[in-house]
């Protein structure tokens, strides 16, 4: 035992010392020591810089269950948890700790298991928004940060749900923020289903709101702890409707209001700086002139009852102010201002009544006749001066003779002018909560009406001099705790019964004992009754009783002082309390006696009569007795306070007890009232006496940390072996815990849960954190060797470099002077060698030159010798010589002459010989010359000769000519001639001998041509023949060829070929036919076309002289394809039609019969859709002229149709309430006419009822029509109704501003006069019209709203896509609470996907694109502001991983924008992202704080500080050290104004309509399905 004890005991552990001043301080184990049973602990205390030792014995350890040992810190991971029911060392240091670390972390709220602790921040936070209720509104409590609003919401459901009455006791020191608290808790009930529905706050919601300012003006006052302390104790019913099928929300009905134990002596004496109640002082300053002459009102200071505690005023508060508030909230109850000032004036007549000087004479009382204030206190109540004064003065004893009456000192009448004045104050303060009530209870108090009850009541309170109203609250806490504590172990049981495991009952501290010393039979209550009955009842008797009776040792909360024998101790729960007998008995009584109660009945004020006329208790209530100050005989049973207090205690009780139960404990963190300040010694005496340590002494009497299987496996699954895990986590738990714990009494497996006693959470998580740690350092140590090992290998390796390097170097050196010395020797020897030889060859050249000198004499005698030898020799030779040479010369001369003589004849015949025959060579050659020469000369010749035959040519035309100008001259000369013959028969011989010499000339001349016509002749044969030659040639190069050319085409041949031909021409005769159909497929499009060639139009068309309309446009496609049917035509009938018909007249040719019994279906068919223009006289430009009377007709119809109920009906039935709206589908789309057919057959119909001057028939039409089709889109049953119908208001509202701008221009043209009626009957459709669109957009947005919102916070924030990144779904360290939202319903796929499928349905229905944008934008806005709410007040949440989630979900948002067109709209997810950022960038330095507020710019100071202090550090994230939030608390500071924390939802931007585009043709198309014989009409009338 002792050594599982102190085995958590290890060096570095942290536990905790008490401190006097910090409560408790935090010291760290260093020395250790444990010798067989002597244990030596070390601990250095850091902050008080000492060390403190531990000294005790296992033994001892074994007897006191280690009770002894300091308590242990936990570990990190819990700082600052949200709940202090998961800490493992539930301890009050531990307690203390993380209420300190929250609340400087500005988290005022905490649990503490049920209880909701709440520390008064003493500042504006932003809390309490109604951004924040709506966040609260519908969510689990253990889904957000703890809050009020989180408890509120947790009575509210449970109320609805489980149909039970609740209640919510608010309980604390005075100034804690009780009050504040039940008002918080009051304003979310009155708000959070009122703002579902939008009427607001109802009168009954204000009213219930208002009796907080009443009460508290006539029930608080400035205190020292409070500057509005509540002075009574308020237990309010909020009654709420009993919830229907119909109407499942509930809401406020009304509310009942009890009060408790006002504080009735403060109205005639107040501490120093304290207050009386607020009212007087409100009266005193507020009250308008008249009245306050009328009341005689002056300032506060001149007022006994006001001016005690020096203090009249509150900073920052406004008295006068608060009197119009106190006024209106009266009013807002009920109470009318005549009523209020009469409640006024009994203040007032108080406020005198204090006033009234009593004097002492002797021992008597007296006030002066003519006391002012008397006569105004008097005159105010409407009592009589005199009987008044008299019983204050005076008392009457009546014995059982006779009557009595005698003077009282001034003490006595003192205290009977002060009972006066606080009975009829504590009745008028009873008559006001009994007004409240009546008035909140108008609505009629249902049968099994459920409430939800609200206390607000005085915590424990112990002081200095404790009186009897301290000890009617601390018994009124100690039910309260009793019942607490009850409740909190009935949980703990449940839990126990419900998970089925093992355990036996534990004993606590039950305080019934105490309660009983104090209620009990013949208990302190009853024998203060009991004396306060008795005539001589004192306290000093009391006291004496009290011993007798209580002090003896079997009653142990009982004691009696040591010194001293006027007080007693009673042992609280929390502390004990020593009471001062002293007033007890008079405060008991506190009574009137019965002739002041007859004079202030005997009052001429009604209303005072009423105030203080008192009621029978219902007879049932027999708890609790009747009311003090009864007159008659009755006295003696006249109930004391103490036993009205006890009486209404024990009906509260039984009320509290028949409800579930919410506890909220406020807490004072300073004295001072300042702001984000913690005094530890004051919390820790608080966190005592609201029971939140009782309560964890109970928890930890059994099993108090539990965790889910799941939960628990996944944390601790490291300490066991990995074969051990297995995928069940109740056996790896039980693994886990069989292994670690080894102590069955340690822990409890449950059905879910595992429990585990106080400490083993701890344990566990120690040693987790070691077996991390080991991991971590394994981890290290490997990778710490990797590195080493490889720094090593390294230096391992330069070191081999450099010796590599060095060993080089040496052995080049070596090497070096190797060599050096090497070339030395080789420079010595050879010079060495050099020397040598120089001196071998001086000696040898020496003698040499004496050989060489010896052998020149030698040889020089020699030479000498020779030379004459030689000499003798030459002369010989020249001799011989000589004569040799005379001898040859001789015989040589003579040899020459004779060969000279023999040459010279040969010679010579030689020459003759030659002679000749050079002579025969040269005559050849000449006659060669010659014969060349003659050659060029014929050749000349040649060439000379055919010129001239040119020349002759050319000379014969000439003489041709001459020779016929030469004959005509001839004949003119002879015509000439024989004239002059005639008449000059002489003529003269010259002329007849030049006519001879003519004669001779012509001879001459026709001699050369005959012979030139022979010339001519012969050349003309020449030619003939040359052709003839060429013909032959000709011929036989034909023949030549004929022999070698293809032969004749055969027979067969030729039929294959007409055959191929015939095939060509059937096959033309086919395309033309299929040419013809597709013409008339054509032609079904283009109907005017078809109509052209119709059989009854077609000859019609041709043969009218009138130019058909639409010929021209007839393209030159079309006309070919008319000219190939026709030649198709003819080909199929060739007997009847010839070529040149067919050609000529192609257009005429009526289509084949075939072809015209297809075409006629579809022609009237085409006929429904009919396309002309839009204006009048595209209209009328068809109507009269071919129509005729059949269509006058028709326009009857229609018109008598228009003025019908029928088309009406028709359109809001069919078009309208039954439509089947075409659903956008894969497969086909629709075309803007198939969606827009309503509006464009509504608009066709307000057309034609404007040119049958039906204006206001057609305004009472659309009203209907947009009646109909308001009722239909309000339904919400689905978005396409929605869509379209959006779509087509839109589309109606152009058709009818077009045809309004129609109206104005053809208005413009018309004279004057009647521009009215169509006009402002269009008006005032298109502002209708206007407002329906606003209407659907505005229903339709709020409608999507509400289906998106349960999608958003699944989606955005708890969707987890990235595999990487996965944190636990319940983030908090040990989900106690269970499956949270794990299963996420939804995913941003699914978010994406409703998006992607309102924005594919609003652009099937031709929605205007700014339409669809704002849609869809706002959309996204409501996305992107709820994550951003939603994550701004999510608890345990807000971890690294979830960050990068969440940037994740919100840029797959941001991408989808992006796609589908609506970039801008990204921008309403930014604060979201910079939130999402915000959580994943690092937080470690000052420096980080600022990158977090650069890259967080759209956040302000206060988000920023809300989610750096949500943040939440997982396993290795280190936590936010305190000083960095207090920096950042610092900052949030200095921008007050910025201090808006969730962004607004509802402030959805109002919606841009559409400019309105104008619509040139308003469509007839009726579609096919639907049978609209009225519409139909209506519309075919149109043309
Ligand atoms: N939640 C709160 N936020 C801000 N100030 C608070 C809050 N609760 C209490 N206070 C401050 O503390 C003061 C005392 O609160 P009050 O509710 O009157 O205390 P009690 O009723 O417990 O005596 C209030 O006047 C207010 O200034
Ligand atoms: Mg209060």
């Amino acid at each position: 035992m002792a050594e599982k004890a102190l085995e958590v005991y290890t060096k570095g552990s942290e536990a905790w010392f008490p401190d006097e001043k910090e409560g408790w301080v935090m010291g760290k184990l260093t020395t250790r020591v444990i010798a067989d049973d002597a244990v030596k602990l070390g601990f250095h205390i850091d902050s008080l810089g000492k060390d403190v030792i531990v000294e005790t014995t296992k033994t001892k350890l074994n007897d006191t269950k280690a009770a002894d040992l300091p308590p242990l810190q936990n570990p990190p991971a819990l700082d600052g948890i949200d709940d202090l029911a998961f800490l493992s060392y539930l301890h009050e240091p531990a307690v203390l700790h993380n209420i300190r670390l929250r609340y400087l972390q500005q988290n005022i709220y905490t649990y503490s298991g049920i209880v909701l602790i709440a520390m008064n921040p003493f500042a504006k936070v932003p809390l309490y928004g109604q951004d924040v209720m709506r966040e609260y509104s519908g969510k689990r409590r253990e889904e957000l940060e703890p809050h009020l609003f989180a408890v509120a919401e947790e009575a509210y459901r449970s109320m609805i749900q489980d149909k039970k009455n609740q209640s919510i006791i608010v309980s604390g020191e005075s100034g804690a923020g009780k009050t504040q608290s039940a008002r918080y808790i009051m304003r979310y009930f009155a708000t959070v289903e009122s703002a579902g529905a939008s009427s607001g706050e109802s009168e009954v919601e204000r009213s219930v709101l208002a009796t907080n300012p009443i009460m508290e003006a006539f029930g608080n006052s400035k205190t020292t702890r409070n500057d509005n302390s509540s002075r009574f104790g308020k237990y309010m019913e909020i009654l709420f409707s009993t919830p229907t099928e119909k109407n499942p929300s509930v809401r406020i009905t009304g509310a009942k209001i009890r009060t408790y134990l006002l504080e009735r002596s403060r109205l005639i004496f107040q501490p120093a700086t304290e207050r009386n109640y607020h009212i007087f002082y409100q009266l005193c300053a507020g009250a308008p002139a008249a009245e306050r002459k009328d009341l005689g009102l002056g300032s506060w200071e001149s007022f006994f009852y006001l001016n005690q505690g020096g203090m009249g005023t509150i900073p920052g508060v406004d008295d006068a102010a608060e009197f119009v508030e106190t006024s209106k909230a009266l009013s807002d109850v009920g109470i009318s201002l005549q009523t209020q000032w009469a409640i006024f004036k009994i203040c007032a007549a108080l406020l005198h009544m204090g006033n009234i000087k009593i004097e002492a004479k002797r021992d008597e009382s007296h006030i002066a006749d003519d006391d002012a204030a008397m006569q105004m206190a008097t005159s105010l109540l409407g009592v009589d001066v005199k009987e008044f004064k008299k019983w204050i003065t005076k008392k009457q004893i009546i014995t059982r003779s006779e009557k009595i009456v005698s003077n009282v000192n001034q003490y006595q009448a003192v205290v009977g002018r002060d009972s006066v004045a606080k009975f009829i104050y504590s009745m008028l303060f009873d008559w006001l909560v009994k007004v409240i009530n009546v008035n909140l209870a108008k609505e009629g108090v249902e049968d099994n009406q459920r409430f939800i009850g609200v206390l607000d009541i005085y915590g424990f309170e112990h002081f200095k001099k404790n009186s009897f109203e301290q000890f009617c609250i601390n018994y009124a806490n100690e039910k309260l705790q009793q019942e607490f504590n009850a409740h909190v172990f009935k949980l703990e049981q449940e839990e126990y019964v419900a998970e089925k495991i093992n355990w036996s009952f534990i004993d606590f501290n039950d305080n019934q004992p105490c309660i009983d010393l104090i209620e009990g039979k013949l208990g302190i209550l009853d024998l203060l009754d009991e004396e306060s009955r008795l005539p001589s009842g004192a306290d000093q008797s009391l006291i004496t009783k009290l011993y007798q009776r209580f002090a003896v040792p079997t009653q142990k909360f009982f004691e009696k002082p040591r010194f001293g024998q006027s007080a007693f101790t009673v042992k609280h729960y929390a502390t004990d309390v020593v009471y001062d007998i002293d007033g007890f008995i008079e405060k008991n009584k506190d009574t009137v006696s019965d002739e002041q109660m007859a004079v202030l009945n005997s009052s001429a004020f009604d209303f005072l009569k009423e105030v203080i006329k008192i009621e029978e208790p219902p007879v049932s209530d027999v708890a609790s007795p009747p009311r003090p100050g009864r007159g008659g005989a009755s006295s003696m049973k006249k109930p004391t306070l103490g036993s009205i207090f006890k009486g209404s205690l024990v009906k509260l009780m039984e009320t509290i007890r028949q409800t579930e139960v919410h506890y909220i404990r406020c807490i004072k963190p300073n004295m001072a009232k300042t702001a984000f300040t913690f005094e530890p010694i004051p919390v820790l005496q608080q966190l005592r006496a609201c029971g939140v340590l009782e309560t964890i002494r109970i928890s930890c009497a059994g099993y108090p940390s539990r965790t889910g299987y799941e939960d628990f496996a996944d944390r601790y699954y490291l300490l066991v072996p990995s074969n051990q895990w297995s995928p069940n986590p109740n056996q790896l738990t039980e693994a886990i815990v069989k292994k670690v714990i080894n102590d069955d009494d340690k822990y409890q497996m449950g059905l879910t849960k595992v429990f585990f006693r106080a400490g083993q959470m701890a344990f566990l998580e120690k040693l987790r954190t070691e077996r991390q740690r080991a991991c971590v350092i394994m981890i290290q140590k490997n990778v710490r060797a990797a590195i080493y090992r490889r720094k090593y290998l390294r230096m391992r390796a330069a070191a081999i470099t450099i010796q590599k390097h060095t060993r080089g170097h040496l052995a080049r050196k070596q090497y070096k002077d190797m060599r050096e010395t090497r070339a030395a020797i080789k420079i010595q020897k050879n010079v060495r060698a050099w020397l040598a030889r120089k001196r071998f060859n001086r000696f040898r050249d020496a003698a040499i030159k004496i050989q060489s000198t010896y052998r020149m004499a030698r040889a020089q005698s020699e030479a000498k010798a020779l030379r004459s030898l030689r000499a003798a020799i030459i002369i010989q030779r020249v001799y011989r010589g000589y004569s040799a040479r005379k001898a040859y010369k001789a015989s040589k001369a003579r040899m020459v002459l004779i060969q000279s003589c023999f040459r010279r004849r040969i010679a010579i015949k030689e020459m003759k010989v030659l002679k000749a025959e050079a002579r025969s060579v040269g005559k050849l050659k000449e006659t060669n010359y010659k014969l060349e020469g003659k050659v060029v000369e014929l050749s000349r010749t040649l060439a000379e000769r055919n010129e001239e035959t040119a020349r002759n040519a050319e000379k014969i035309t000439h003489l041709e000519d001459q020779v016929r100008v030469w004959k005509e001259r001839f004949e003119k000369s002879d015509a000439v001639n024989k004239g002059a013959a005639a008449k000059t028969e002489e003529g003269s011989a010259e002329l007849r001998n030049e006519l001879v010499a003519v004669k001779a000339d012509k001879e001459k001349a026709e001699k050369e041509l005959e012979k030139l016509g022979v010339m001519m002749k012969r050349r003309d044969e020449k030619i003939e023949k040359l052709e003839e030659s060429a013909k032959l040639l000709k011929e036989e190069l034909a023949k030549a060829k004929a022999e070698k050319s293809v032969p004749v085409m055969k027979k067969e041949d030729e039929e294959a070929y007409m055959a191929l031909k015939k095939e060509v021409v059937v096959m033309r005769e086919q395309m033309a036919r299929l040419l013809a159909g597709k013409y008339r497929a054509d032609r079904v499009a283009d109907s005017m076309l078809a109509a052209s060639l119709s059989p009854t139009d077609g000859p019609a068309t041709a043969s009218g002289s009138q130019p058909y309309p639409l010929e021209n446009t007839k393209s030159a496609v079309n006309m070919q394809i008319e000219m190939d049917m026709a030649a198709a035509a003819a080909k199929a009938r060739p007997r009847r039609h010839s070529f040149g018909e067919g050609a000529q007249s192609p257009v005429l040719e009526p289509p084949p019969p075939a072809a015209t019994g297809e075409m006629t279906p579809r022609k009237t068919r085409t006929n429904m859709i009919i396309d002309t223009a839009f204006a009048n006289g595209g209209m009328n430009s068809t109507g009269p002229m071919s129509a005729g009377a059949g269509v006058m007709l028709e326009a009857e119809r229609s018109v008598r149709i228009l003025e019908e109920k029928a088309l009406e009906d028709e359109i809001i039935d069919a078009l309208v309430t039954n439509l089947r709206i075409p659903l956008p589908s894969t497969q086909t789309v629709a075309t803007r006419k198939e969606i827009f057919f309503p509006a464009h057959l509504i608009g066709c119909t307000i057309v034609q009822m404007l040119r049958n001057d039906l204006a206001t028939r057609m305004l009472s039409l659309m009203t209907n029509v947009m009646k109909a089709i308001q009722n239909l889109t309000m339904k919400f049953e689905d978005d396409y109704v929605s869509a379209f119908w959006l779509s087509n208001c839109y589309e109606l509202l152009c058709v009818v501003r077009t045809t309004r701008e129609r109206e104005r221009a053809k208005a413009r043209t018309r004279p004057s006069g009647e521009t009215g009626e169509a006009e402002r009957a269009l008006d005032k459709v298109l502002n209708d019209l206007d407002y329906l669109l606003i209407e659907i957009y505005h229903g339709w947005i709020k409608e999507l709203k509400k289906r998106l919102t349960n999608m958003i916070t699944p989606a955005v924030i708890e969707n987890q896509s990235l595999p990487g990144y996965i944190c636990k779904q319940s983030g908090g360290l040990w989900g106690k609470w269970g499956k949270s939202s794990s299963a996420s319903q939804f995913t941003i796929e699914q978010l994406l996907n409703f998006l992607s499928k309102l924005s594919k349905t609003m652009r099937c229905y031709y929605m205007e694109d700014t339409m669809t944008r704002q849609i869809l934008t706002e959309l996204l806005r409501v996305v992107g502001v709820s994550a951003f709410n939603h994550l701004l007040m999510r608890k345990n949440f807000c971890t690294w991983k979830r960050g990068v989630q969440i940037q994740y979900n919100v840029s797959r948002l941001e991408e989808w924008c992006t796609s589908h067109g609506i970039a801008e709209a990204t921008l309403h997810l930014q604060q979201l992202l910079q939130a999402a950022k915000l959580l994943t960038l690092n937080k470690t330095s000052p420096q980080d704080i600022e990158t977090i507020f650069d890259v967080c710019f759209l956040l302000n100071p206060t988000q920023i500080k809300k989610l750096l202090s949500l943040y939440y550090a997982a396993d290795f994230d280190s936590p936010l050290s305190p000083e960095l939030l207090k920096i950042v608390a610092s900052r949030a500071v200095l921008n007050e104004k910025s201090d808006i924390l969730l962004l607004d939802l509802e402030q959805a931007p109002d919606f841009v309509k559409p400019a309105s585009k104008p619509v040139d043709t308003i469509e007839r198309f009726v579609p096919t399905w639907m049978s609209l014989p009225n519409i139909t009409t209506v519309v075919s009338s149109a043309n």
